[in-house]
């Protein structure tokens, strides 16, 4: 099944409780959740507060992708604000294995990204310790950015460790998704696609999250 997560850093800030309880209604499966900190990207969000914040505002789960130095300083108040998935940078931290390994033992869904300049093998020794790997498909930092197709041999690459290694992981793409580059990278593996700027664009998003949905099935053709 394909995953569907709306990004809530296209949603309204000053009404993100209201935004959040939408999401259910549009057919999404998780809620992508932006935390920027102003040093691994120059933007700055919001953290762990706003995801208490937006906790009982919907059931669905917290998809959190964490841009920040020091990835690891952060697990126990994500945990503590309800987060469900909580995905940190290769690139932001030496120890990735060891701070994966933690954000399991917190009880949360562990997740590894990669930006678009960073290769598959920079995190393969640490996918036995991951549910998820997050493939950047634009440079973090910003919504609204064009989709890079050389991510697209990552995700097949990601695919094709899994099935060799007999990893479960989810392969979660992340920018300038919309229905066509959604079919691309649900062709190339992908299972989860975070999507921004389309969906809350989109006249009527919860059409837009079913065609996504439906590449399900375009793919077992
Ligand atoms: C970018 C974020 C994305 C972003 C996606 O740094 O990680 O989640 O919100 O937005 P769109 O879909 O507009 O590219
Ligand atoms: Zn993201």
């Amino acid at each position: 099944m394909i995953k569907v997560a709306p990004s809530i850093l296209s949603a309204d800030f000053a009404n993100m409780g209201r935004d959040v309880k939408r999401l259910a209604g549009w057919g999404a499966d998780v809620v992508h959740f932006d935390v920027m900190d102003g040093s691994f990207v120059p933007a700055i969000t919001f953290g762990a507060a706003m995801c208490r914040a937006v906790r009982p505002y919907t059931e669905l789960p917290l998809d959190v992708h964490l841009m920040v130095e020091h990835p690891e300083t952060q697990i126990e108040a994500f945990q503590e604000a309800g987060a469900n998935y909580l995905t940190i940078h290769v690139e932001a931290d030496r120890h990735a294995h060891r701070t994966l390994q933690k954000i399991r033992a917190a009880g949360m869904k562990a997740g590894i990204a990669l930006n678009p300049a960073t290769p598959v093998c920079m995190v393969e020794a640490a996918l036995e310790v991951c549910d998820l790997v997050l493939v950047m498909s634009v440079n973090p930092g910003a919504g609204g950015q064009k989709f890079i197709y050389g991510v697209l041999e990552k995700i097949e690459r990601l695919a094709q460790l899994a099935s060799v290694h007999g990893y479960t992981y989810e392969i979660e793409v992340d920018g300038g998704i919309n229905a066509e580059t959604a079919a691309l990278a649900v062709q190339a593996g992908a299972t989860m696609l975070v999507s921004g700027s389309s969906l809350f664009k989109a006249k009527d998003p919860a059409v837009l999250v079913g065609q996504m949905h439906a590449l399900d099935k375009v793919k077992e053709k």
